[in-house]
């Protein structure tokens, strides 16, 4: 048991990027509604992620982690929803068979919704308002209603999370997640992309291995694993009033549970060790994420991981670098090091994204060269350091979105404003995503085949 916690405790503690309710009445009494409803997710889908992520922590596995920057209330069609499962399953397929490994497939969606901001205050013209912080919090609009944190939100976010939840449950046990179909949708998108011939190849061999299957009798209507799969939720743990009021004891295990996704996060602005995040954080068992950007130094990240998963399992503590292009050189090998020096069990992911915005045109964007580029470096830095490069978490979108440049459609930075629809920051659209996939495929099997010529001598 987890000392001197409770789910409040974090209240007793500094915290960074709190909205500033004008009603706190309204807003206990909010909370105190929430925590009157049934959670999200179970604990015992919560432990087998974490066992799963184990695998990958021990090399065993490779975690693929995505979605949305911030999911909206605008955008709660099934549509939405359908076209990023598809994309994320597509994108899981050809990683699987570029790692060999089975892939962890890891949501960030049903719960999404709050926002950290490097701003109290956006200033447009000579108007000055608080920042946009996320649905569940206050309305992207900017006018001054909008934009006053209103409690109410989270009763529609908790809502949104359980349609958005219960139909991604379908798709992934009700048969739309058949292999044959994701294959189907890859083989449409090989026939469209420009650079479709260069992925042909790998396609190819999923083809045959899939026929192969056929030959000798393993088919979908035989096998449940080629036509479920196991989907988890996950999002930023940033409203901790909102955490707290999905935060359940395990009847199975008398164990404090997050309900509010399958697993949650710490950004990296809300890290500080003896801050209310990292508090709450440390005393549900759910696996966690940690953001890991520039400014976290070794002996920091050893203070965090003491804390996060004091007993050292494996599958609690994600790591997700996000360093930027240009520095995941410089920083990424002095923490893998201490990680290892220490015997700290981990799983090392790469978020590619937020390292590499940059501005165009007025228009937040990240060029697709370097998000590939990181993940590449990323892949390099843990091939030397003699550890498993164990994931990615990517911000995608399964629509056609113009909101990250480059790709073999090459958005240009003219593009940007022919459909930039994201709350907040730039996604991958669909085809960028799987390009990352294949890209980064052809790279896993490099690696594999390099390695067996080490090992042959
Ligand atoms: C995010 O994941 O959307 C985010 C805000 O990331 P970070 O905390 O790494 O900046
Ligand atoms: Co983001």
């Amino acid at each position: 048991m987890v000392q001197n916690w409770t789910p409040s405790s974090w209240r007793q503690k500094p915290i960074q990027q709190v909205p500033d309710y004008p009603d706190q009445a309204v807003l206990s009494a909010t909370e105190a509604q929430l925590a009157s409803y049934p959670p999200l997710v179970f604990a015992g889908e919560a432990r087998r992620l974490t066992k799963a992520l184990a695998n990958v922590a021990e090399g065993r596995g490779f975690l693929l982690q995505g979605g949305d920057c911030a999911e909206s209330f605008a955008e709660h069609g099934a549509d939405n929803i359908r076209d990023f499962f598809r994309a994320f399953l597509q994108m899981a397929v050809v990683l699987t068979f570029g790692a060999q490994q089975p892939v962890v497939k890891v949501g960030r969606i049903a719960g999404q919704f709050a926002k950290p901001r490097s701003s109290n205050i956006e200033k447009q013209g000579d108007v000055s308002l608080p920042s946009y912080r996320g649905d569940i919090i206050n309305g992207i609009e900017f006018n001054e209603e909008s934009r006053i944190p209103n409690p109410e939100r989270q009763m529609m976010a908790y809502r949104q999370s359980a349609a958005t939840l219960n139909l991604l449950r379908a798709f992934a046990m009700g048969g739309y997640a058949n292999l044959d179909n994701v294959h189907q949708w890859m083989l449409g998108f090989i026939k469209d992309s420009p650079q479709g011939e260069r992925y042909r190849k790998l396609a190819d061999r999923i083809t045959e291995t899939m026929d192969f299957m056929k030959a000798i009798g393993i088919t979908s209507d035989n096998n449940p694993s080629l036509r479920e799969t196991d989907f988890f939720t996950s999002h930023e743990a940033l409203l901790l009033g909102y955490e707290q009021a999905l935060t359940r004891v395990d009847s199975t295990s008398g164990d404090w549970y997050a309900t509010s996704g399958h697993m949650i996060w710490i950004g990296d602005r809300t890290r500080q060790a003896d801050h209310a995040h990292i508090e709450y954080c440390r005393g549900i068992k759910n696996p966690i994420g940690l953001k890991c950007g520039p400014s976290l130094t070794a002996d920091g990240l050893i203070e965090l991981i003491d804390i996060l998963n004091p007993a050292n399992e494996a599958g609690r503590l994600t790591l997700i670098c996000r360093f930027g292009h240009d520095k995941v050189a410089e920083h990424l090998p002095r923490l893998i090091r201490a990680v290892e020096r220490e015997g700290r069990k981990v799983v090392w992911s790469c978020d590619p994204m937020h390292g590499n915005t940059i501005t165009l045109n007025n228009y937040k964007t990240r060029p697709f060269e370097r998000v590939l580029s990181e993940v590449e470096s990323f892949f390099q830095i843990h091939r030397a350091e003699g550890t498993h490069p164990g994931g990615i978490h990517i911000e995608m979108t399964g629509k056609d979105v113009t909101e990250c440049t480059g790709g073999a459609r090459a958005v240009s930075a003219e593009d940007l404003q022919d459909r930039y629809h994201t709350h907040c920051d730039p996604r991958l659209n669909a085809d960028q995503a799987l390009e990352l996939a294949f890209l980064l495929a052809e790279r896993m099997k490099g690696g594999r085949e390099e390695k067996r010529l080490v090992v042959n001598g």
